[in-house]
């Protein structure tokens, strides 16, 4: 059949009508929301690139971490600020016990021990150059001096109680020496999330802002993977699944679910899209001018996700999730 008597109309004619036949919203409890975390208790420091976000000291990150978990969000990324003093060549602070976000972890498992709780395992905001791991004689990051540093800092935060380790350097084999390493510690049920798929993207930029953690010389593209570069950015998911990353990633998301969708027919893991702080933050910048509904934008960015078969999205709006959702369909 065909037009006149097929017409696609019929099941928009009523609201109920579409409340029957549209899928349903994205799940709360799909969403991990990443925070940012800094020394001290009650900071609760705007981030001017990322409206709606907060640099959060512990008293302050335990409560905003109660507003999401009462809209029932299914977990927390922590990211953690240091003080500027712990920089260092090889960034190795990354690792210390007391550090911010081993500390973080501790007050949230605490107070919600049913909360999964991720850690960012990267160097970046603890080397004084601002790259993901130390520097050879040539000046790019040498990668395998880079990863017994990674390892020890998802062991660090797997005792402090971490659900979960993401890391996020993109070196080669960084799953596998960490995997190794918890395992050999006793955290052999530790979850590593990877950012499998971590394109060199012109979207961190307000995240950079607000993790003080921009390379000081260069750019990211001697490790982050080319968007150009399409089987590799495929691979690079494949190959974190080999060294047994339990969750992969893409990251960015709105502008990858061609790879996200790709990747979703070549894996049985669970897939998270990392809607990043430039995807967030672009739809702020378009509402504050009058150029869209920054909620009614937020949705169906959201959506797409969703539909592209994200399994897990990571994303600044989580905090935001009722707000957006409940009651919308
Ligand atoms: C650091 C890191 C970055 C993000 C997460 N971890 C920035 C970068 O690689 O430069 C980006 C997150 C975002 O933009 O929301 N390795
Ligand atoms: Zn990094």
């Amino acid at each position: 059949m065909a037009f006149p008597e097929t017409r696609l109309r019929r099941l928009r004619t009523n609201a109920g009508i579409r409340r029957l036949t549209d899928a349903p919203n994205p799940d709360a409890r799909k969403f991990i929301w990443p925070v940012f975390c800094v020394p001290g208790d009650t900071a609760k420091e705007n981030i001017p690139a990322m409206p709606g976000q907060y640099r959060l000291g512990l008293n302050a990150l335990l409560k905003e971490a109660e507003a999401a978990v009462l809209q029932g969000i299914g977990g927390i990324l922590v990211f953690g600020i240091p003080e500027p003093a712990c920089k260092s060549s090889d960034g190795s602070a990354a690792c210390l016990d007391k550090g911010i976000i081993p500390s973080a972890v501790r007050a949230l498992k605490k107070n919600f021990p049913e909360l999964p709780v991720f850690t960012d395992v990267c160097l970046c905001a603890y080397t004084s150059h601002g790259h993901c791991g130390p520097l050879d004689a040539r000046g790019s990051v040498d990668n395998d001096a880079a990863l017994p540093i990674l390892a020890e800092t998802a062991l660090c935060h797997a005792r402090a109680g971490a659900d979960g380790t993401a890391p996020s350097a993109m070196m080669d084999g960084q799953v596998q020496a960490i995997r190794k390493k918890l395992d050999g510690e006793g955290f052999s049920h530790t979850v590593i999330m990877s950012y499998s798929t971590k394109f060199a993207s012109s979207l961190y930029g307000p995240f950079r802002e607000a993790n003080s953690s921009a390379p000081g010389k260069g750019d990211r593209k001697g490790y982050q993977q080319s968007f150009r570069f399409r089987n590799q950015a495929v691979l690079e998911s494949l190959e974190d699944e080999t060294e047994c990353a339990d969750i992969l990633m893409v990251k960015p998301s709105l502008w990858y679910l061609d790879i996200l969708h790709e990747l979703k027919k070549r894996t049985l893991l669970p897939i998270a899209a990392y809607n990043v702080s430039g995807e967030y933050s672009m739809l702020h910048a378009a509402a504050e001018r009058g150029w869209g509904n920054l909620h009614d934008m937020a949705r169906e960015s959201l959506f797409a996700l969703e539909r592209a078969g994200a399994d897990i999205i990571l994303s600044y709006w989580a905090r935001y999730y009722g707000e957006l959702f409940s009651g919308r369909e």
